[in-house]
Parts: structure tokens; C-alpha cells; sequence
């Protein structure tokens, strides 16, 4: 098999650049570890800046994101026992964040591949990279018990943190890595939001605390925990009672529990690798780069790496011109970094950390007040969270 750009994953990144190709006439190929349903399953993000919503549009796949995403112009946030409002909106000139679950967004991308008839390779196994660094790069992989051989231009490493691309070039990156000393609870249920029109952060004694959204019928929250926790050790009535006990009263008293559909603990973690780029190989998304959730940056800063990838491969498979692949990694770090710190800071100020002394309590503590009462620091968390300029 031949195609001009081969994708591996089709998480969010890869099923997002298979399309912007395909719309400029650039076929392309995606092998998937998974099946389709098991990429569906994992429930992940839900908050979307304005650049990926419009790269959604541009893609043609936003029309059913802009029926039901649901606009945010605000977020809360909660300490010392009460609830403090940033005007995102306001305080950016205008700009918001939709809430759009992660799951939908794929699904709507994995339904538009379909229906154009772009191929798909799911339960490719042992997928290999070979010959990256020359012009003619290839894809080998296992299926239904044979090896398979994908020829191709470029590659790109959409295949997220666990997966092969990143892996393959080892030995060519630098890595910087910072690992919290806690995780995420998160429980998706089928209850209407407490905070349907702002995305609560609490950080109280207990630790840190989020009450977020996927519809006006169905609620996710998380609990910070050790990272030493099994999901097996907290029941729904756990997870309610401890999520009710890091907000404020009132609003603990507005939460309607329910049945979990899903529930994971998440480890936290920032990651850069440096390059993203070798040869004729791209790395894109989570293969790449990893920020801990609290900002909701992931899958937002992966939809940036994919806005410049494919105008990058349009650039050159179209008029041959490499500026876009020569500058791709660079670019894309820029705003990488500026990402890494706006998620590693929000980690920092809304978390508890188990070593941190009195000291460090208190200037944290300063901090939020310092915040809240600062338009300058408002603004910059809630420009950070809008998502800085391309
Ligand atoms: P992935 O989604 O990881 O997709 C990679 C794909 O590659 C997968 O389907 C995988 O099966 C496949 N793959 C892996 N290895 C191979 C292989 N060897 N061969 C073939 N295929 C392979 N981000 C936000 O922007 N907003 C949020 O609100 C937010 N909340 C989050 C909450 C939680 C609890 C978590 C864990 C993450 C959150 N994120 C959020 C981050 C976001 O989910 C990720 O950044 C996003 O999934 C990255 O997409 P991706 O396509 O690069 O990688
Ligand atoms: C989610 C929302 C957020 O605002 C965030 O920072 C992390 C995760 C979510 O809905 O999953």
C-alpha cells in the first residue's frame, strides 16, 4: 500500500489532520492500535479553545460542535470556603471556551473519515517505522496474522504518549519532565451539571477539586488523590461525599449525585520532548508534549500542533516549498512552553502537595487572594485559558 502522508493513532490529533489533508486533496492512511469503539471509550477532555473549535470548522466536521457545545464565558474559583468568579470573557475582549467532550469531538472526526471512505487500520499491531531520514519512509505493521508494508512521504507520530514514533527516535530527543506526586479521580455521570456556564477549580485542605461538564445532562468532576489510590478503593458514595467537603456550602449543596459511568485516576505529569521533528517523521500531539489537565490545555495545544502540520505537508506536497516542515518544530514549542508553564502554575497554586510546609502554604494561599483581587493576574490566567494567540 502507498499514501502520500502515513498517520499513526487516531486519537484527536491524528483523525484531525487525516481530515484538514484529506480536504486539500492529500490522501493519507491511519493505522490505530485500538479498535474504534475502545479509542471512543476513554473519556478524556472536555473544554475546547476557539482555535481548535474553528480548526473542527475548518476541517467541516463543526456543525454538530457548534449545535451542542455549550459556550463558557467565566470559570469559579473556590478556596477558603468561598467561590470567587473570573470573567473570562470580559477580561479577554471577547473570548470564550466551549465545553465539548473529547469522546464527541472524535466521533464526530471518526464518522467524517468514514463517510468520505479515508482508510483507517484499526488493531494494527507492531506498527514499525522504517527509513524516516530519507525520501522514501515506510510503515510496517501486523494484522489479521500478516505483515503489511505502508509506503509514504511523510510520516506523522499522532500515536499519543505510550506510543511507538516517540519511541523510535529515543536516542535524538532531549525529554524535560516533571512527574506531581498525585493523580486525578475523575467521575462521568448522568447528572446535570452543578455549574453548567463556569468550570469550578477548588483548592481546599483536602486538595484540589473540579466540577466540569459534557452536556446539560451529564457532569464530570474530579478529586485530587494520591498517586498511590486504586479506582477500586472509592466508591460513588466516596467520591460524592469528598467532592462535596472541597467546595463551598452552597454549591455542595446544589450537586446532584447519580450512578458513575466511568471512573480513572489520572496521573500528572508535564512533558516536552525536543525535536518534534526528524527527517521525514513529525511528532503531533501527546507524542510529543504532555501537561497535567488542570487548564484544559492537551488536547488544545495538540489541535495547534496539527493546524501547523498540515499547512506544513500542504505546503510542501502542493508547492514544494519546506519553509512549513523546516520551521514546524520550532513553532509549535513556542507555544508549547508557554502552555507547559500556564498548566504547571494552575497545578501548583490549586493543588495541596504532601511536602510542601508552612511557608509554602501560606504564599499559595497569598496567591489566590492576590489573584482574585488583581485585575493584571486575572487577566493572565484567563487569557492563558482562552488560549494565547497563534
Ligand atoms: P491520544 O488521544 O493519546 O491518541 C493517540 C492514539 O494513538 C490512541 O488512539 C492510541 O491508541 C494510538 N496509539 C498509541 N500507540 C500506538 C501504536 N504503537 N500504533 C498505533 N497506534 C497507537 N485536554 C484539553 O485540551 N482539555 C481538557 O479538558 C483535558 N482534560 C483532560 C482530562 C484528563 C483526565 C486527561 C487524562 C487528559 C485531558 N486532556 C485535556 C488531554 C487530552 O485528552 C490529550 O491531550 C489528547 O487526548 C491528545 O490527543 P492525541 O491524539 O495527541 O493523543
Ligand atoms: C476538564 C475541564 C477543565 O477545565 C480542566 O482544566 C481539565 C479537565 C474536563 O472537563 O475534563
Amino acid at each position: 500500500m502507498r499514501t502520500q502522508v502515513a498517520i499513526i493513532g487516531a486519537g484527536p490529533s491524528g483523525l484531525l489532520l487525516g481530515q484538514l489533508l484529506a480536504k486539500a486533496g492529500i490522501d493519507n492512511v491511519i493505522l490505530e492500535r485500538q479498535t474504534g469503539d475502545y479509542v471512543l471509550g476513554r473519556i478524556r477532555a472536555g473544554i475546547l479553545e476557539q482555535v481548535t473549535v474553528d480548526l473542527m470548522r475548518e476541517a467541516g466536521v463543526g456543525e454538530r460542535l457548534d449545535r451542542e457545545g455549550i459556550v463558557h464565558h467565566s470559570i469559579e474559583l473556590v478556596f477558603s470556603g468561598a467561590r470567587h468568579p473570573i470573567d473570562v470573557h470580559g477580561l479577554t475582549g471577547g473570548k470564550v471556551v466551549t465545553a465539548y467532550g473529547q469522546t464527541e469531538l472524535t466521533r464526530d472526526l471518526m464518522e467524517a473519515r468514514a463517510a468520505a471512505g479515508l482508510p483507517t487500520v484499526y488493531e494494527a499491531a507492531d506498527v514499525a517505522l522504517h527509513d524516516f531520514d530519507g525520501d522514501k519512509p515506510r510503515l510496517t505493521y501486523r494484522k489479521d496474522g500478516q505483515t503489511h508494508t505502508l509506503e509514504c512521504d511523510f510520516i506523522a507520530g499522532c500515536d499519543g504518549f505510550h506510543g511507538v514514533s516517540r519511541a523510535t527516535v529515543k536516542d535524538r530527543v532531549t525529554e524535560y519532565e516533571k512527574v506531581y506526586p498525585f493523580g486525578w479521580l475523575g467521575v462521568l455521570s448522568e447528572t446535570p451539571p452543578v455549574s453548567p456556564h463556569a468550570i469550578v477549580y477548588g483548592n481546599s485542605e483536602r486538595g484540589f477539586s473540579l466540577c466540569s461538564m459534557r452536556s446539560m445532562t451529564r457532569s464530570r468532576y474530579y478529586v485530587q488523590v494520591p498517586v498511590s489510590d486504586q479506582v477500586e478503593d472509592w466508591s460513588d458514595q466516596r467520591f460524592w461525599d469528598e467532592l462535596k467537603r472541597r467546595v463551598d456550602p452552597e454549591l455542595a449543596g446544589r450537586i446532584v449525585t447519580g450512578p458513575s459511568i466511568e471512573k480513572s485516576i489520572a496521573p500528572l505529569r508535564s512533558f516536552v520532548a525536543e525535536p518534534m521533528r526528524f527527517g521525514r517523521l513529525f511528532l503531533a500531539g501527546d507524542a510529543g508534549h504532555i501537561v497535567p489537565p488542570t487548564g484544559a490545555k492537551g488536547l488544545n495545544l495538540a489541535a495547534t500542533d496539527v493546524k501547523y502540520l498540515s499547512a506544513a505537508l500542504i505546503e510542501f506536497l502542493k508547492d514544494k516549498s519546506p519553509h512549513g516542515i523546516d520551521t514546524y518544530s520550532e513553532r509549535c514549542l513556542k507555544r508549547i512552553w508557554k502552555a507547559e508553564r500556564f498548566s504547571w502554575w494552575l497545578t501548583t497554586l490549586m493543588h495541596r502537595f504532601p511536602d510542601t510546609e508552612g511557608f509554602g502554604q501560606k504564599v499559595q494561599e497569598a496567591e489566590l487572594d492576590y489573584l482574585v483581587n488583581s485585575k493584571a493576574l486575572s487577566t493572565s490566567l484567563a487569557e492563558n485559558y482562552v488560549g494565547l494567540p497563534l
